[in-house]
């Protein structure tokens, strides 16, 4: 595996000498923060050596390089999921290899079912902590030693600072901002009322199918990580209507203006 992120490495060097201080992915219907005049380079995931490619529709594939005020920032627009049939170890090799480019902080995204009864569609939900438990750990295997420890310590994977850093643009641009435990699921079904009843129960307050692998990737790496869930539809149960993925884009478009001007504010004090 560190074979093949080097090899991605020289192949992204290839291209650009773009050194990015901020990594950022972006969730399902949330990539429109990608475009912009300040766009240094692109580069298609299928274009690099061994790398997944997202087979999901609303999620393209590429690394954009742009500056978010000041900041150099890598952003993903479009992950690769589990469901997907990739492995742990393939799933975050994109958030591994933005580390390697240079990237020292990790701002991660998703849509995700609301949990907590308080929350309501298109609300925005800081992440504090999270539950992987119903997954396999990225870290399974030999343990990459360039990259970090055997038994990397996750009390507290979510930084304290930039979690401030991002409730205070929120509250200075006046977004209303949620915070709360994101739970992983496997999908790629939606989840069941029971199981659903079962993870509040646990202290979940939002579910989706990405984003706690990524940030233990990014924490055994020594990233500092930050993230914000874009609750596209109250989950299984806390809901009338069935879920498509269609509704779920829409709304996560819908909320979008938002998002954008948040997570632009935010990356650019980072
Ligand atoms: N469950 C799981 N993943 C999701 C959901 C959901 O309700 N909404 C968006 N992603």
């Amino acid at each position: 595996m560190y074979k093949k992120l080097e090899n991605a490495l020289r192949y992204v060097r290839s291209i650009t000498d773009f050194i990015p201080r901020v990594a950022l992915v972006l969730g399902s219907g949330l990539g429109s923060f990608a475009e912009g005049d300040d766009v240094v380079c692109k580069i298609d995931y299928a274009d690099i050596p061994d790398f997944p490619t997202s087979s999901v529709e609303g999620h393209a594939g590429r690394f954009v390089f742009r500056y978010v005020g000041d900041v150099p920032t890598v952003i993903m627009q479009g992950r690769v999921h589990y469901y997907e049939g990739y492995s742990m170890q393939e799933v975050v090799m994109p958030i591994r290899l933005m580390r390697l480019m240079g990237a020292e902080k990790l701002f991660l995204t998703n849509a995700a079912g609301g949990i907590n009864p308080k929350f309501s569609e298109g609300a925005l939900m800081m992440i504090e902590d999270h539950i992987s438990s119903l997954v396999p750990s990225p870290l399974v295997g030999k343990n990459i030693d360039e990259l970090g420890v055997r038994f990397p310590d996750m009390s507290c994977v979510y930084d304290k600072d930039l979690r401030k850093l991002i409730s205070e643009s929120a509250e200075s641009l006046g977004i209303p901002l949620a915070c709360g435990v994101y739970i992983q699921t496997s999908g790629p079904n939606y989840e069941t009322p029971a199981e659903i009843m079962t993870y509040e129960k646990w202290g979940a307050d939002a579910v989706g199918m990405s984003t706690a692998c990524e940030a233990m990737a990014a924490r055994h790496m020594g990233m500092r990580v930050c993230g914000i869930s874009c609750i596209s539809n109250m989950a299984a149960g806390k809901n009338t209507a069935p879920l498509t993925h269609e509704d779920i884009k829409a709304m996560a478009n819908k909320v979008g203006a938002d998002f954008c001007r948040l997570v632009g504010l935010a990356v650019s004090k980072m």
